[in-house]
């Protein structure tokens, strides 16, 4: 593995006032999407809303990276260039997500565990000849009655860092996801008290099997009350336990920290970040985006599966890239918003 190429793809991802655009839904993840816009998830179908994304002009000033599936990465725009060309031509670094999904943990009743290992040292092999320069894995960690258990956060970060190790041996960074759902009614305290455990847990993982945190990019939820909690924190409050968790967990040296956007409202995810950067302009890490639903939402509604809103949903999804964009150095303002 070439350190040098390690460092300078993770350096470039979190690149000041750039971020990550994530367009890996698997295929019943993106029907899901589709049918919010009544719109027929085909293969054809799924290849044109994609097109839109990566060819949207303009793009490249805010987003550094995509993160493609397995069926994208195979597909071309509408003028016959290969998905990854057309990224790499722009200067936009193609990724991919490898987990093959989150399943249920044998013997631990709503709690998961990602698969996705086997194999996995071939296909890597394969992604990087197409052009992949990065790729994903998400881990799902489940707040409810009596979980996580200990069990559940062990075995997901041991798979996040042999996938990690697998991923550097190819000479690809390892984006490591491990996501604690905001879905239940917990506290931002219970939040916090499980993302730290999580995180704890997975950077001595990362260590054990001698990952190089310096080639690695964190990509993290958000320290947040759960939306079915009747008490939810303020944005000050969320950016504030979160950036606590985040310096007392994640090791200096680690080049990026991206978060997902996990079900927050487009303007919501923005709003965090810029007030995380806001209150902390000399963090050891640039805290940057890797959105998937809070960037293209906007853009998926806007488009409708109909060709004649290609513009109009390229539009918005560039404004979204905009505002995150600032909010990577505290400079987004909410007043942007109508100006759009
Ligand atoms: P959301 O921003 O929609 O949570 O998706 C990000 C992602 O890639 C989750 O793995």
């Amino acid at each position: 593995m070439s350190a040098a190429e390690l460092e300078a793809t993770a350096k470039a991802m979190v690149a000041k006032g750039k971020g990550i655009l994530a367009i890996d839904e698997s295929t019943p993840t993106i029907k899901k999407r589709f049918d919010t816009i009544n719109f027929e998830s085909t293969e054809e179908n799924r290849r044109a809303y994609r097109d839109l994304l990566i060819t949207n002009p303009g793009g490249k000033e805010f987003i550094s990276g995509m993160i493609l599936y397995d069926e994208t990465i195979r597909q071309a725009t509408s003028d016959g260039t290969p998905f990854a060309k057309a990224l790499i031509d722009q200067g936009i670094m193609p990724g991919i997500k490898v987990d093959t999904g989150a399943k249920d943990f044998a013997l631990h009743s709503g709690e998961k565990i990602t698969e996705g290992l086997d194999g996995l040292r071939d296909r890597l092999a394969e992604y990087k000849s197409i052009g992949a320069k990065f790729a994903k894995w998400r881990a799902v960690i489940t707040i409810g009655n009596n979980i996580p258990s200990q069990a559940c956060i062990e075995a997901n970060v041991h798979a996040l860092a042999r996938y990690a190790g697998l991923c550097q041996e190819a000479g690809i960074v390892p984006m490591v996801e491990p996501e604690v759902l905001m879905d239940a009614d917990n506290t931002i305290e219970r939040c916090y008290e499980v993302t730290e455990m999580t995180l704890s847990a997975l950077f001595s993982a990362l260590k054990s099997q001698d990952v190089s945190i310096e080639h690695t990019i964190l990509k993290t939820n958000m320290v947040i009350s759960g939306k079915q909690c009747s008490t939810q924190a303020n944005v000050q409050e969320v950016a504030d336990q979160t950036v606590r968790c985040l310096v007392k967990n994640v090791p200096a040296e680690l080049p990026g920290i991206v978060f997902l956007s996990g079900g927050q409202s487009a303007e919501l995810a923005t709003a965090h970040l810029n007030a995380m950067n806001v209150s902390n302009p000399d963090l050891p890490w640039p805290l940057s985006f890797s959105y998937g639903r809070a960037l293209q939402e906007p853009c998926l509604n806007a488009w409708g599966g109909k060709e004649s809103n290609l513009k109009a949903a390229q539009k918005a999804l560039l404004h979204r890239s905009k505002c995150n964009s600032l909010a990577c150095s505290g400079a987004y303002n909410a007043d942007m918003e109508s100006a759009a």
